[in-house]
């Protein structure tokens, strides 16, 4: 069985090819670069060299595969308009290439926005819709397609995939503690954001291409909410350096906008629904584990 998996190259992606090749699916990974494809080359995945622009080509990797894994994101957060429309062109043309096959299309998204005060539930909708919404609103998108035949799964991750080689929130947020000399949580840190282990997140993928249903919302989820005190605790004692307070705004200043505000926010998600599905059991170590082992300073 081929699996086609867009940013294959990615921290989630690279995991994600691993854990494919390893229980013995062909697959085809997106590189853009000669880096990328020198990489996946030595594991055993073929390369389909092209852009998440190159339309034609994200449909030729389509057609020849039993099923997409949909992760390449441009994440240009000084560009959101654009990332969101190439997000929203991309997921289109994976779902017309895929439309009246019943194949599958997996498609990352994230957690944040589905609930308010409560951990949000794989049952709740995303109230991202259209191309102006965050992700362009390619989860709803996808599941426009689930009637014209397309198998779409969202995988919803939590705001922090962690792991050794991280480079995502949390390496920001260490690198933010680095400059301001201390580890900031907002107000009183009892916001939280749940986490998983990487190599729960590409076990997660491998089991939801194989056993969930088309409009299936599959959280990757491995901690329902880490205290944002407790993370930044964690932080201050893999740098040597105080925790403390900061405000929403000074999170903001030291961080960029949009991961400032996002470090404020309650992000909290269950996974009991996915796990029942799919027989999933994260057994990765914990997110302060990963970040005392050294994953953001080693
Ligand atoms: N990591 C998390 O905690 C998290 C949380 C919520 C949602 N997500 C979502 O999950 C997905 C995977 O995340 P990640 O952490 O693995 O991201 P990542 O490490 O930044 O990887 C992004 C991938 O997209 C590729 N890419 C970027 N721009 C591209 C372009 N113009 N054309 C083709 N490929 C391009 C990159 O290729 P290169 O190697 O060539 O740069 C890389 O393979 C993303 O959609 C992300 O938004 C992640």
């Amino acid at each position: 069985m081929r699996v086609f998996i867009t940013g294959a190259s990615g921290w989630i992606g690279s995991h994600t090819v691993d854990e494919f090749l390893s229980h013995g699916y062909d697959v085809t990974g997106l590189a853009r670069s000669d880096a990328s494809a020198a990489a996946l080359e030595a594991k055993g995945a073929t390369v389909l060299r092209g852009d998440l622009d190159d339309l034609a080509g994200l449909r030729a990797g389509a057609e020849a595969a039993d099923g997409v894994v949909h992760l390449a994101n441009k994440h240009d957060f000084g560009d959101p308009v654009e990332t969101n429309r190439a997000e929203r062109a991309a997921v289109e043309t994976l779902g017309d290439t895929l439309a009246g096959t019943g194949r599958a299309l997996l498609l990352a998204s994230g957690v944040a926005g589905l609930a308010q005060s409560r951990p949000a539930l794989e049952t709740d909708s995303s109230p991202a819709v259209g191309p102006d919404a965050p992700r362009g609103g390619t989860e709803n998108l996808a599941f426009d397609y689930v009637e014209k035949g397309v198998k779409s799964i969202s995988l919803r991750f939590s705001p922090t995939t962690h792991g050794m080689g991280d480079h995502g929130f949390m390496a920001i947020i260490t690198d933010a503690a680095k400059r301001n000399g201390y580890a900031g949580y907002v107000g009183d840190g009892s916001t939280g954001w749940a986490a998983v282990h990487v190599a729960d997140a590409a076990r997660m993928i491998r089991l939801g291409l194989e056993k969930a249903p088309a409009g299936a919302a599959l959280h990757a989820v491995g901690e329902e909410s880490v205290a944002s005190r407790d993370i930044a605790a964690a932080i201050a004692q893999s740098l040597g350096l105080e925790a403390r307070s900061f405000t929403s705004e000074e999170s903001q200043a030291s961080m960029g906008g949009f991961i400032g505000l996002f470090w404020g926010m309650d992000l909290a998600a269950s996974s009991a629904a996915t796990r029942r599905l799919l027989d999933w059991t994260p057994t990765g170590p914990t997110l302060v584990d990963d970040i005392l082992a050294g994953a953001y300073t080693g």
